[in-house]
């Protein structure tokens, strides 16, 4: 049976060495804040948005939130980024996605300050993160690298499978296993021999949005398996992309859902939050 990595545990301390910092820093009179604006009544955003309010309050971090009506106005959402890039107190501004139909993504995000885009979304920060010298870590990736690290396994040499290629998860995700000197493979919906490929993976991480994907011969025996997938079926409970019941049987390590994945993406944006502070204060 896999030894279950519990992300809370893992979350927690990230989120408690954030809070050393937040006090360091205050001490010297600098102070962390976030913005998060929520477009919309999307349920899984609203929870998203709370747990981030919650962190911050754990971290001792100023907190703001914008609860903007689905309706809202490109002008509208453009006029409160030009704000938040402006406010001092707002170290760290976060827009809450997926955007309401008739919301450009792409212009709201290269609209945040590089240095207050703590999600790490925008042209430059993708740029930094493919060299590998960046300020701020793209939140699910390093919440997921962390977790890895936490195992003990190294990623040196290892085969790593990411399924799935966005611009939140995927892409950002294959970058930083290469930067932990593993070999990767990204998979997606047109990819050919998916079972094959996964069943030699090391550390396989599934990002692709479909409840129980990932099945039990997909997996390598003793593999570190993480899960990204948060799907809310009918019955209202939370089901990750892969089918645990099955996958605990043969992976090494894996990740639950809940309390995998999602308390690490939080604890990276506190992190981030300190960085983009520290990185306005000519600090680093
Ligand atoms: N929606 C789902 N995940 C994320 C995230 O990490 N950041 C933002 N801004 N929106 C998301």
């Amino acid at each position: 049976m896999a030894v279950i990595i519990d992300g809370k545990a893992v979350s927690a301390e990230v989120k408690q060495r954030v809070a050393n910092e937040v006090a360091e820093l205050k001490e010297n009179g600098i102070e962390c804040g976030l913005a998060v604006i929520l477009v919309g009544d999307d349920p899984a955003s609203q929870v998203y948005v709370r747990n981030k309010k919650r962190a911050c309050e754990a971290c001792g971090i100023y907190s703001a939130e914008y609860r903007l009506p689905a309706d809202t106005k490109m002008e509208e959402l453009i006029a409160l980024i030009d704000e938040l890039n402006a406010d001092e107190k707002i170290s760290g501004i976060l827009c809450q996605l997926p955007l309401p139909k008739g919301l450009d993504e792409e212009a709201v995000i290269a609209r945040i300050r590089p240095d207050k885009d703590v999600d790490a979304f925008n042209e430059a920060n993708v740029g930094k993160i493919m060299i590998g010298n960046y300020s701020f870590l793209p939140c699910t990736p390093a919440g997921v690298i962390e977790l890895i690290k936490s195992t003990g396994v190294d990623m040196t040499g290892k085969n790593a499978v990411v399924i799935g290629r966005s611009n939140i998860v995927g892409k950002p995700m294959a970058m930083l296993l290469l930067h932990n000197n593993a070999t990767v493979t990204i998979c997606h919906s047109k990819t050919q021999n998916l079972k094959e490929i996964c069943a030699n993976a090391d550390i396989l991480v599934a990002a692709i949005g479909r409840p129980n994907f990932v099945t039990g011969d997909m997996i390598k025996p003793g593999a570190v398996v993480i899960d990204v997938g948060i799907n809310r079926m009918d019955d209202g409970k939370l089901c990750g992309d892969v089918n645990f019941e099955e996958a605990e049987k043969i992976a090494g390590y894996i990740t639950p859902v809940p309390g995998g994945v999602g308390p690490m993406t939080i604890a990276t944006l506190m992190q981030n939050t300190v960085n983009a502070a520290k990185l306005q204060a000519g600090i680093k």
